[in-house]
């Protein structure tokens, strides 16, 4: 199975669907990410602080899909932001993860407390100028935050990777996302399995359908056009998640889905969460 791809607002592409990579390290991670690329997933998302682009990279040398066909995104951690710690700090993830390019490169969190993600988005800007990444956007902006961004540099981050998924729709960030053709991309999107997945809103739903009801949350993403990105360290269960573009959710099913929100996980607020 492979996914159905976007047209991001710079031209590339996205899959409509990814391998989110957190935990996935050593051999372990290298032999699932590998299986995960065999069997379809071609969106493969790590960042700087997860600390396995080294492992990343070994599955991307290990397969024999063609490397632009794959979409590899990584992410600028905290203590990296400015301008010269953003470029150094890009140049340690492309050599970890041994690559010419990186498809897509993400400021991890805002900050702002630490007000440099303006000098990091220039840097960004400057590296894809370079042809050393092919795509630049955000992760966990709010709309102040992207408006700033816009308004000072006159560049659109073509993705913001936020927490998303039934428990937190996020519906006034993808209007805005929506307003400025801005994709989003949903992490955590099966919230981290919780009890989401017995809720029986989900269960009943998938019932009807035939599927699971990690298929059906994920589907559910795939119906707002929002990009899910799950982790798993499972075989089967990663190619259940990607075997959600053979069915459909009816708008009723997504609005039910939808009102089972009621916020954040684990309270990460972009507006004061500090990560470095
Ligand atoms: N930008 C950011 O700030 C940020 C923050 C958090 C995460 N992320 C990204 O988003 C990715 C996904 O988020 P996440 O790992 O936090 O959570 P997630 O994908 O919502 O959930 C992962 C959990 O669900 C389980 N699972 C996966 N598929 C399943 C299935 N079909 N049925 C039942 N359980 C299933 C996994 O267990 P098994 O592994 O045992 O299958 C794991 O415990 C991360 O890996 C990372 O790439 C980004």
């Amino acid at each position: 199975m492979i996914a159905p791809e976007y047209s991001l607002r710079d031209g590339n592409t996205i899959p409509a669907l990814g391998l989110g990579t957190y935990g996935l390290d050593d051999q372990a991670g290298i032999d699932a990410i590998t299986a995960g690329i065999a069997d379809g997933y071609r969106l493969i998302d790590t960042a700087y602080n997860y600390g396995n682009e080294e492992a990343v990279g070994e599955a991307i040398r290990r397969t024999d899909v063609d490397r632009s066909d794959l979409v590899i995104t990584t992410k600028l951690p905290g203590r990296h932001h400015g301008f010269d710690e953003t470029i150094a700090s890009f140049e340690e993830s492309r050599s970890r993860l041994d690559l010419d390019w990186v498809d897509l490169y993400l400021i991890h969190w805002p900050l702002p407390r630490i007000d440099k993600f303006v000098e990091s988005w220039r840097a960004m800007i400057s590296l894809r100028e370079k042809g050393l990444v092919r795509a630049i956007g955000v992760s966990n902006f709010t709309q102040a935050q992207l408006t700033r961004l816009i308004d000072e540099t006159g560049v659109v981050p073509v993705v913001n990777q936020v927490e998303l998924h039934p428990y937190f729709p996020q519906d006034e960030l993808r209007a805005f996302h929506d307003e400025h053709d801005i994709r989003t991309e949903s992490w955590s999107p099966l919230a981290r399995r919780t009890e989401l997945l017995a809720e029986p809103t989900v269960t009943e739903i998938a019932e009807t359908h035939g599927v699971s009801p990690a298929q059906t949350v994920l589907r559910w993403h795939v119906e707002l056009e929002a990009v899910p990105i799950p982790k798993s360290s499972d075989a089967a269960r990663r190619r259940e998640n990607l075997d959600v573009f053979g069915f459909a959710l009816t708008s009723e099913e997504v609005d039910a889905i939808s009102a089972l929100s009621r916020g954040r996980i684990w309270g990460a607020d972009p507006e004061t969460h500090e990560e470095f």
